[in-house]
């Protein structure tokens, strides 16, 4: 796994973007799947400046979300897929058609799951996934605990729901119990992963990530035996042992 450390989120978020455009120019029908929370906000903020300057068009790509709640209405605001449509998306100019969002509402989670699954091989498969890190070292909402492969249902550690709280008022008690998350074999066979953390509150979790031996209860770690995995650090979240070699 390399990993980067620059001094601000927003110098992380800046790196992240030249280097996804430039991923975009080398082959613009690149397949990426897309994180929602915090941390991306300044990497998508700064991939549509990229776009409006001209250095980097999305048209022909192919996006997949990453995870989404159960339960909420279609459109609720809340929703991972709103959230990615006001950052990202609604700026850019990707065609609709190959934009695949993961529908929390579906009646048949587990078909919901299927059919995303085999869009995202139609596709051809992930070039490129970005992903954020929970402080119990979840990716997308697969928890701590027997890791799933492919996309599937599942249940939020209650540590997951207190992170989300924000979007609902401040009350963990109205973040859905429920999601709907890509499969951690799914995110693992991307051919490239970016993996961002930002901020203070991600240094614990970083210091058992980059530990010598493999925290085995940690879901991220699995990403430190993928190819091609680059995690990207701010000095806030970046924990001693990578400070100092
Ligand atoms: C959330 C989401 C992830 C996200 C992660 C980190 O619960 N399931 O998609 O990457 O936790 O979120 P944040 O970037 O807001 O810290």
């Amino acid at each position: 796994m390399r990993i980067t450390v620059l001094r601000t989120a927003q110098a992380v978020g800046h790196a992240v973007a030249v280097d996804v455009a430039a991923r975009v120019r080398a082959n613009p029908r690149l397949v990426i799947g897309l994180a929602a929370g915090r941390t991306p906000v300044v990497l998508y903020r700064e991939l549509v400046a990229l776009q409006r300057r001209g250095e980097v068009d999305f048209s022909e790509a192919t996006m997949f979300m990453l995870d989404e709640f159960v339960g909420l209405a279609e459109g609720d605001r809340r929703s991972y897929g709103a959230f990615l449509d006001r950052v990202l998306i609604s700026h850019l100019d990707v065609d609709r058609r190959r934009v695949h969002l993961l529908d929390g509402g579906a009646a048949d989670a587990e078909g919901e799951c299927l059919r995303y699954e085999r869009a995202i091989a139609r596709a051809g498969g992930l070039d490129l996934q970005i992903l954020g890190l929970g402080t119990n070292g979840h990716v997308g909402f697969n928890e701590p605990g027997p890791l799933v492969e492919r996309t599937h249902p599942t249940r939020l550690a209650p540590e997951t729901r207190r992170a989300n709280a924000r979007q609902f008022g401040g009350r963990a008690d109205l973040v859905p119990a429920r999601a709907l998350t890509m499969g951690i074999g799914t995110i693992f066979r991307a051919r490239s992963i970016l993996l961002l953390a930002t901020g203070r509150a991600k240094r614990p979790v970083l210091a058992r990530l980059v530990e010598p031996r493999i925290a085995s209860r940690l879901p991220a770690s699995v990403l430190r035996l993928h190819p091609d995995t680059h995690l990207f650090l701010d000095r806030a979240a970046a924990p001693a042992a990578v400070l100092t070699p």
